[in-house]
């Protein structure tokens, strides 16, 4: 794994942009695999400023969320739809057609999964994927377990997550308790894998992902199966 440490949120956020702007530049039809939470915003405000300064053009690219909460309406404030196009896609010249979030709107979860799935490969894999990750080790919502779905399904959040996402709510019995989300297998199809970590309450969850050895009960660790991952750290979040 290659690790880049940096000082703070604005220099881990600084290098995740220049990361991704490369890539959109090095290739304008490129697939990005992207994450919601509070770590990548700082990423997304700097590349829509890149965008805005016609540094760096989304009209081609393509996006795949990980995960969506399930079931919630696009229009909810709290979706990851409505987090994306607040955060990112409002802000760059990205096509509606080409942004891709699993639909938490839908009947038949089981279908949107596997369509969701069918899209990813009819776009030819994602390119470069962007990962936040969990106190918990969690990836997307998958969440520590004896067992690991590996494709786009949908799971249970387990009551760490729901604690850590109340924050977002008005209380933690308003946080669904579902998910869809991407499973380990979609997102190490990925050519390349950013993941970016941040703050002292990751320390953990860093420590364990940087052990170099794999369970499910971190999902991160199978980020170790990889050969292609460069952790993003701020100096805070880094223990070995
Ligand atoms: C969200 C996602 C989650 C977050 C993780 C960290 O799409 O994939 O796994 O990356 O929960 O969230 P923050 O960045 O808010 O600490």
């Amino acid at each position: 794994m290659n690790i880049i440490l940096c000082k703070d949120y604005e220099a881990m956020s600084a290098i995740a942009a220049d990361i991704i702007a490369k890539q959109v530049k090095s290739n304008k039809t490129s697939v990005l695999g992207l994450p919601t939470g509070s770590t990548p915003i700082g990423t997304y405000t700097k590349l829509a400023e890149m965008c805005n300064a016609g540094e760096i053009d989304f009209s081609s690219v393509k996006t795949f969320n990980l995960d969506e909460y399930y079931p919630i309406k696009r229009d909810n404030d709290q979706s990851y739809y409505y987090f994306m196009y607040k955060n990112f896609f409002s802000k760059i010249n990205i096509k509606p057609e080409n942004v891709h979030v699993p639909n938490g709107e839908v009947e038949d979860a089981e279908k949107e999964c596997k369509e969701y799935e069918e899209a990813i490969a009819a776009a030819g894999g994602i390119d470069l994927q962007m990962l936040g990750i969990g106190q918990n080790g969690h990836i997307g919502f998958n969440e520590p377990d004896s067992e690991l779905y590996p494709f786009t399904h949908k799971t249970s959040l387990t009551e760490n997550t729901i604690l850590a996402n109340a924050r977002f709510f008005e209380s933690a019995s308003d946080v669904p308790t579902n998910a869809l989300t991407m499973g380990m297998a979609s997102i190490l199809s990925a050519k390349k894998i950013i993941i970016l970590i941040n703050g002292a309450n990751k320390k953990e969850a860093t420590k364990a992902l940087l052990k170099g050895t794999v369970t499910t009960s971190c999902p991160a660790t199978l980020l170790n199966l990889h050969p292609d991952v460069t952790l993003i750290c701020t100096e805070d979040a880094y223990c070995e």
